[in-house]
């Protein structure tokens, strides 16, 4: 009888939950008359051995930590977006838009690396004469850079494997293809194999590779998204045409912080870095303009003031337009119906447009306050004071809420000349700001009310 006991359980064929005696309803999925008696796999039947090889486990205390160095890439801000450096063995992807310097940033980065380490540059798009013009224009050392253009990814690992590079850039991905997939080059079965086995490649051999990969119109990398979880860091450059400023930004980042922003600047001279960014973005003009607000966002580990504009104009189509650039289209209308609910402002006859200045994507919750203040500054054609600078999230009832890194970010304005600041009210300070007005606002109509004063 005990012995019957332990070789049987009973199963609930609706949920599979397993009890030791039958029951009439299974108190998991509450079906009812569902219950079975199973028997209980005996030791003996367990399946034994599998085909493969017994791996070594460690404690986790024992492993090796150091064995991680960082390479330094000789740029600050790419350093700073890598978190830290590249490290050995991992593959980075570096996503953007065709002819915003994804080309020029890892030639430059890798003509200087190769003074001190074997870098292999493979281009599957240039001809090996358009890259050593321009690293010659740009005046780069092109003593010791090994140049290949291949787009076969077997004949890149055989050369690899026989030059043993520590670095290895693949421009782009998109041209690359395997002999393992039959399908054209550029599509996602391509991509994907070719980003797998040259990251499979880089593990076995321990170097790093900087993957470039183009983004689609929609802002995808080509084939949706189908990298992210193979390679180690993500990284995005961002920028627009009409500006000069490029925006590095790591989306995933197995070895630091995401989020954290490099700044450069394309001049004829190829890319500089921007080591203190913070008030690049404003376009400091010379008089108030209506619809201009400066906010100070927080990125990675740093403050940047940065300039919104909004543009609200009269609409005679049947729904009227919100146009974003820099902002989230969605973000916009949300606020707006917040400005309409809770501020009494109704922009239901009127185009919006909102522009962030400078090619900057502003992610951030607190750039919400900014915004609504430059479209009502718009609407009632009446500028903001040059010297104010807002942030601040709003909720749906309202509400001002507090964001994250309050105080530096008011350090950072009052350092660049601001002198007012509207502001969260649980952001406020404890003590005076030297030479700053703050007015802590708590409900959206604090801030209108706010900005009528001045
Ligand atoms: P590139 O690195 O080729 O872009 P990607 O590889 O991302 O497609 O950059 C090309 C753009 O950069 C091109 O439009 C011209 C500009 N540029 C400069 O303004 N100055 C320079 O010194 C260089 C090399 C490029
Ligand atoms: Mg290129």
């Amino acid at each position: 009888m005990k012995e019957g006991k332990t070789k049987t359980f009973f199963v609930c064929g609706n949920c599979g939950a397993t009890f030791h005696k039958w029951l009439g309803q299974c108190p998991e999925c509450q079906d009812w008359n569902r219950i079975e008696e199973q028997e209980k796999p005996s030791p003996s039947r367990l399946p034994s051995g599998y085909s493969g090889a017994i791996a070594p486990v460690q404690p986790m205390s024992q492993v090796n930590l150091t064995s991680a160095p960082r390479i330094s890439t000789g740029m600050s801000e790419l350093d700073r977006v890598l978190g830290g450096g590249l490290v050995r063995g991992s593959v980075v992807l570096i996503g953007g838009d065709p002819g915003v310097g994804k080309s020029t940033c890892l030639l430059q980065v890798c003509c200087r690396l190769s003074e001190e380490i074997k870098v292999l540059y493979v281009t599957g798009e240039e001809s090996p004469q358009q890259i050593a013009m321009r690293a010659n224009r740009l005046r780069l050392p092109n003593q010791h850079l090994l140049l290949m253009a291949e787009t076969q990814v077997e004949n890149i690992c055989a050369t690899a494997l026989q030059e043993q590079p520590q670095i290895m850039v693949i421009d782009s991905i998109q041209t690359m293809q395997t002999a393992t997939v039959s399908s054209a080059p550029g599509s996602v079965s391509q991509v994907r194999e070719s980003a797998a086995q040259l990251t499979h490649f880089a593990k076995l051999n321990n170097l790093a590779i900087f993957l470039v990969g183009h983004v689609t119109k929609s802002g995808d990398l080509a084939g949706p998204r189908v990298l992210e979880h193979i390679i180690d860091v993500v990284c995005y450059f961002e920028g627009n045409s009409d500006s000069r400023y490029r925006v590095m930004r790591a989306v995933k980042n197995r070895y630091g912080a995401v989020n954290e922003l490099g700044v450069f600047a394309m001049t004829e001279n190829g890319l500089k870095e921007i080591s203190n960014p913070s008030a690049i973005f404003l376009s400091r003009l010379s008089e108030p303009m209506p619809g201009s607000a400066v906010m100070v966002i927080w990125e990675g580990s740093r403050p940047l003031l940065v300039e919104v504009q909004a543009l609200v104009d009269e609409s005679h189509a049947e729904n009227p337009r919100r146009i974003t650039v820099g902002i989230e289209q969605n973000r916009l209308i949300m606020l707006l119906a917040v400005l309409h609910r809770h501020g009494g402002i109704a922009t239901f006859n009127q185009d919006v447009f909102v522009n962030v200045v400078g090619g900057v994507k502003v992610s951030e919750t607190g750039a919400d306050l900014p915004i609504l203040l430059a479209i009502t500054s718009s609407l009632r054609d009446k500028p903001l004071p040059t010297d104010l600078i807002i942030f601040g999230e709003i909720g749906l009832a309202g509400e001002i809420r507090p964001v994250p890194n309050g105080q530096e970010r008011l350090k950072e304005a009052a350092k660049h000349g601001f002198r007012r600041a509207i502001i969260p009210k649980a952001n406020a300070p404890q003590e005076k700001f030297p030479g700053l007005t703050v007015f802590p606002v708590e409900k959206l109509t604090d801030a209108l009310a706010a900005i009528s004063d001045q």
